[in-house]
């Protein structure tokens, strides 16, 4: 009995230590700056605002059943069985042949519910792929990074958020949302964390723009390239801040909804 109890008390003892040991966090600037090393046992939250990732949550929002992210359109089509919804772009366009492009504003219960949606964009799909050495991945945007931090913070690994970046470079929208991200786990978190010098200038810069997330999106290079393909609208649903509660989670394949 009294070794059932010291047992006991030991394994509340590491429990404890474990609480006080820093978590780390991570941000890379850009799918380029990443390689699989950075993401062993960590947990992995995957950026890319405009616009793959805040289609993701839009379309399971939507009761879309999942999302599988494909790296090239010839995986995505190859993955197709009918009633699955193909989505994607290349050079922000709908691919062709494909049901739906990227637009968020796509992704309805009509168009969606009920269905396994096939996503395949340029840069935020290949930023999934890219994290596959992670415990864990998570699928971050504006819409929904309260929620994603909080889980990312239940998932207790050390953290690493990874702005997709468009054209092979940062993407200041994507870096804007890892500081949202940066500030969220600080107010929610119970123990010290202790951030890399890239994410505490993307938590500068959020606090710095946080009044001004709109603009910021529509004066970007992103933003730019959408508006001239008529598709502002994108830019403010991608622009709302923790208006969904929900998390997208890698299990196998699949993008699902993490309970
Ligand atoms: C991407 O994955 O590169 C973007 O989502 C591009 C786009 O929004 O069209």
């Amino acid at each position: 009995m009294r070794r059932l109890v010291r047992s006991a008390q030991l394994i509340d003892q590491m429990i404890e230590e474990r609480r006080n040991i820093n978590m780390h966090v991570q941000v890379i600037s850009s799918v380029n700056e990443s390689c699989s090393a950075k993401f062993h046992h960590k947990t992995a939250i995957v950026i890319d605002v405009l616009r793959a990732t805040s289609t993701i949550v839009t379309a399971l929002s939507a009761g879309a059943k999942c999302v599988v992210p494909a790296e090239t359109v010839m995986d995505a089509r190859a993955m197709q069985l009918p009633g699955d919804v193909l989505g994607g772009e290349r050079f922000c366009r709908k691919i062709a042949g494909f049901d739906l492009g990227n637009s968020p504003n796509e992704y309805t219960q009509q168009t969606v519910g009920g269905r396994k949606v096939i996503l395949t964009t340029t840069n935020g799909t290949r930023g999934i792929h890219k994290s596959m050495r992670a415990d864990h991945i998570i699928v971050a945007s504006l819409l929904n990074a309260d929620a994603c931090a909080r889980s990312a913070l239940e998932l207790r690994r050390d953290i690493v958020i990874l702005c997709a970046g468009s054209h092979d470079d940062f993407a200041i929208e994507d870096g804007l949302c890892a500081g949202l991200i940066l500030d969220c786990l600080k107010k929610q978190s119970g123990i010290p964390i202790d951030v890399d010098d890239f994410g505490h200038a993307m938590h500068s810069l959020y606090r710095d723009r946080s009044e001004i997330v709109f603009e910021t999106l529509l004066n970007s290079q992103s933003g730019k390239r959408l508006q001239k393909i008529g598709s502002r609208g994108d830019i403010e649903s991608c622009a709302s801040i923790n208006t969904l509660n929900l998390v997208p989670y890698l299990s196998g394949d699949q993008l699902i909804i993490r309970h």
